[in-house]
This record gives C-alpha cells, structure tokens and sequence, in this order.
C-alpha cells in the first residue's frame, strides 16, 4: 500500500478553506485500499510541534501539499513548515523513499498562471531535499471555485480538477521518469466581473471588520526620505 501525505498549507486553519476543500477530491479520489493516508495541517502541526509529521513525511511514498498563493509565492507558515522539515532531515537522515511530490496552488486572481513561481519553489524544495518533484495544479479564482462547487461557472473546472488526481493516482505509482506538465485550471466567467465581484468582496469584509473603504488603501509603512 503507498503511503501518502496531504499537507494543508493553508494559514486560516479555523476556516472553511478552498485548499482544505481540494484535498477532500484527493482523499476521495486515491482508494482507501490502495493508500493508506494521511492528513497534515500544517498551521496545528508547527503550533503542537511538527516532529511527529515530519517522520510522517519521512515515510512517504508522495506527499500533496494544498496552500493558497500569498504575495505571489509561499505563505510564509508553509515556508517555515518546509525549511523545518530540512533541518529535520539533516538530523534524522534522508528521504527514505524518493517520495513523489504534487503542489495544488490556488490563488484569488483568476489567471492560474500566477502560481507558476510557487510550484517552482515546490519543485526547488523538492530537488533540494531529495524528492522528486511531478507536477502542480495552478487554480485561478481559487475562492470562486471552492465556494461554488462544480456547478455552472465552476464545473469544467471540476473536472479538470479530478482529472489532475486521477493523473496525479496513475503517476504515484507508475514508473515513468518524465515528470507530466503543470495542469492549470480557472472559472469560466467573464474576468472583469470576477474583480468587480471580489473588489465587493473587499468591501464587505470592511465593514464587517469595522473599516472604511479608504482604509484599505492606508500605508502601514510611510516612505523614508
Ligand atoms: C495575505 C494574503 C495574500 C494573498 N496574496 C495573493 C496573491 O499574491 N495573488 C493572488 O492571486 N491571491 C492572493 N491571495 C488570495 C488567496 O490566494 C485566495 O484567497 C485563496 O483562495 C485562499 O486559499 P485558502 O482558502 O486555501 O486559504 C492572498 C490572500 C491573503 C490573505
């Protein structure tokens, strides 16, 4: 049975997260019988000490990690999570297995290929450590397409989605050396009205957090002369 590992790299670890719902098609996807799986939070696991997951990963047969895009790249937790794990490997041996790793990156902005930079760290960080590093899953409007799950806009994104795990079944345990290409994956809906939408969005979430529209546009940090 191979052993897989589901990270969850997603900062807002109390929330319903599109990276927490992503996994769920991967969970469901590879068969129990066929897998024996595991799941890892990575914002619990730095907050209760990450060792006993890091021997987890250590035994992986693949290893999927789902985070969101923040700033572009990385959120800085899933560095410090992944950083971690290195130094644990240096105390406590290598990879064992060469294990197979898959990155499924979502962003807000609607073009997938903006988490093109990230899977690319993910693949670095692999090389680095040892693993083999497959292929990402780059999902644009990634807040669009967890909230509204496989039904109209979101539906061809769905399939493409499950379409990736299958890929991602098939080469867990294929021999083939030539790693796949990235899948990328977006909504169809008209692009200008996706940002009016998500602009609301912004709004919204102001004022139920108590801030005015001009607040969002406030510097934290003023310009040294
Ligand atoms: C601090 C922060 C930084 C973000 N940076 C980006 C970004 O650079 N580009 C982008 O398209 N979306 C960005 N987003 C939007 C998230 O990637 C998006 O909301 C995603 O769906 C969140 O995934 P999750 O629900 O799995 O946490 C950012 C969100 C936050 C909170």
């Amino acid at each position: 049975m191979k052993k897989v590992v589901l990270i969850n790299g997603s900062p807002r670890h109390e929330e319903r997260t599109a990276s927490a719902g992503f996994l769920t098609h991967v969970e469901a996807i590879l068969k129990d019988g066929e897998y024996e799986k595991q799941l890892v939070n990575v914002c619990k696991s730095l907050k209760n000490g990450p060792d006993a997951d890091y021997a987890k990963l250590l035994e992986a047969d693949a290893i999927v990690l789902a985070f969101p895009l923040y700033y572009f790249c990385l959120p800085g937790l899933l560095t410090r999570f992944l950083e971690d794990y290195e130094k644990y490997l240096r105390e406590h041996g290598e990879q064992k297995k060469h294990a197979k790793v898959y990155a499924i990156v979502n962003c807000g902005f609607p073009e997938p290929e903006i988490n093109e930079e990230a899977v690319r760290v993910i693949g670095c960080f692999s090389h680095h450590i040892g693993a083999r590093f497959r292929f990402g899953v780059m999902i644009g409007g990634g807040p669009m397409i967890s909230e509204i799950e496989g039904a109209g806009p979101t539906k061809k994104a769905y399939e493409k989605l499950e379409a990736a795990i299958r890929m991602m079944d098939s080469d867990i345990r294929s021999e083939v050396v030539e790693a796949p290409q990235n899948v990328p994956i977006q909504p169809s809906f008209p692009r200008r009205l996706y940002l009016f939408m998500g602009g609301m969005g912004w709004k919204r979430q102001a004022k139920k957090n108590g801030i005015k529209k001009a607040d969002l546009y406030r510097r934290p940090y003023q310009k040294v002369e």
